[in-house]
């Protein structure tokens, strides 16, 4: 059931303007409806972790057909929840104000099954298509936490695909600072989990065990800490410990798990607040958002308590669980943008890529 205390809003929700928002770019098949003020109704994620976890990431061709199987079912139980919230038994897709979808960037099979159900319910019940950029939505999913904030600020995203730090000048009017040359942080984590046996996703096991890990056992590397601009690379520390492993392993020492998991942690956190610092102070921005799966990582986000506090800034992070994909913060943006009157036509088409700076 969704959690309408996140929106901030008071008393029973209203039923006008109900936005569905579908989500289908990488192994969450999701699906969401908000309401016109903002008020998440319904929220469902089906997962498909399980089904790529034994080969170690997502396969693409495994997402395409997982969604395939999940995306109806999900849809409905979305209009299930939101019947049983708004009170109307009687709700039905054509009642909805619009329908918005992911269509950008991410798997293209994954992709375009969730732009293919968003467009045929929105062409059968006659209604307005609303195309969502997937990484929009992180920063949106900033909203569940914090309903008024308001740029000007500094967003990092980083997720299994990207590792980026954004200026949001304005909701829709985005620069991309810097990103990631090589693996994303959340690959990096998934590679560093999967070499040192743990398990898929990497991230959630390594950030617990570093829990009871030294971060300073190992000083892995900090790529271009003092590279003066706002990119990174994570290639080399990933790298570092596999190598690091390697020399253990041939030592006849046993690994000491917690304090690598710790001390890989380490690293990737100290480049992120250090760039993070230097964005706030260039741009000047008062308020810094995170989002992607990693946003979820505790030793990160207390790290970026510190740096906020310490500056002065406004600190926001989405909930634990709209961290990672979801259609709650895609149906945060379809509302902005059905509000803008933004709509995409019947025939649009998915992306892999797009870059955030270029308005849609
Ligand atoms: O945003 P997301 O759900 O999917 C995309 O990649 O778009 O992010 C998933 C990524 C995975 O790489 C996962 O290992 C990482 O987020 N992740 C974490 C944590 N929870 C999830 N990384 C570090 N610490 C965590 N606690
Ligand atoms: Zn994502």
């Amino acid at each position: 059931m969704a959690d309408r205390s996140e929106t901030g809003a008071q008393g029973a929700p209203s039923a006008s303007k109900l936005i569905l928002a579908i989500e289908t770019s990488c192994d969450e098949t999701a699906a969401a409806i908000v309401n016109g003020e903002g008020q998440i109704i319904a929220d469902v994620v089906a997962s498909q972790i399980d089904f790529h976890a034994r080969f170690g990431g997502v396969v693409p061709e495994i997402a395409s057909r997982k969604h395939i199987e999940a995306i109806a079912g999900v849809a409905l139980e979305c209009l299930y929840q939101a019947r049983a919230v708004l009170e109307a038994p009687d709700l039905k897709w054509s009642d909805l104000a619009a329908v918005s979808v992911t269509y950008a960037p991410g798997l293209v099979g994954a992709l375009v099954v969730g732009v293919a159900f968003a467009k045929g319910l929105a062409w059968s019940c006659d209604l307005p298509l609303v195309g969502v950029n997937h990484l929009e939505g992180h920063i949106y999913a900033n909203k569940l936490a914090s309903p008024d904030i308001q740029p000007p600020m500094v967003v990092s995203l980083v997720s299994g695909g990207h590792t980026m730090l954004v200026e949001v000048k304005d909701w829709g009017n985005y620069t991309t600072l810097g990103s990631t040359l090589d693996d994303a942080v959340g690959e990096a984590f998934d590679k560093v989990a999967k070499a040192l046996g743990l398990g898929y996703p990497g991230g959630p096991l390594i950030s617990r065990l570093a829990e009871e890990g030294d971060p300073n056992a190992i000083k892995f590397p900090r790529a271009l800490l003092h590279s003066g601009d706002y990119d990174f690379s994570l290639s080399g520390l990933k790298t570092a410990v596999l190598t690091y492993l390697q020399k253990e392993e041939q030592a006849g020492r046993e690994w000491d798990t917690p304090n690598i998991a710790a001390s890989f942690q380490q690293a990737v956190i100290e480049v992120q607040v250090a760039k993070a610092r230097a964005a706030l102070e260039q741009t000047g921005a008062k308020e810094f958002c995170l989002g992607g799966g990693v946003a979820a990582n505790p030793a990160l986000r207390a790290a970026y308590e510190d740096l906020c506090a310490e500056m002065g800034i406004r600190l926001t992070m989405p909930p634990l669980k709209a961290c990672t994909d979801n259609a709650s913060m895609i149906a945060l943006v379809g509302l902005a943008r059905y509000d803008q009157g933004r709509f995409f036509d019947y025939t649009c088409d998915v992306a892999a890529h797009t870059s955030l700076d270029d308005p849609y």
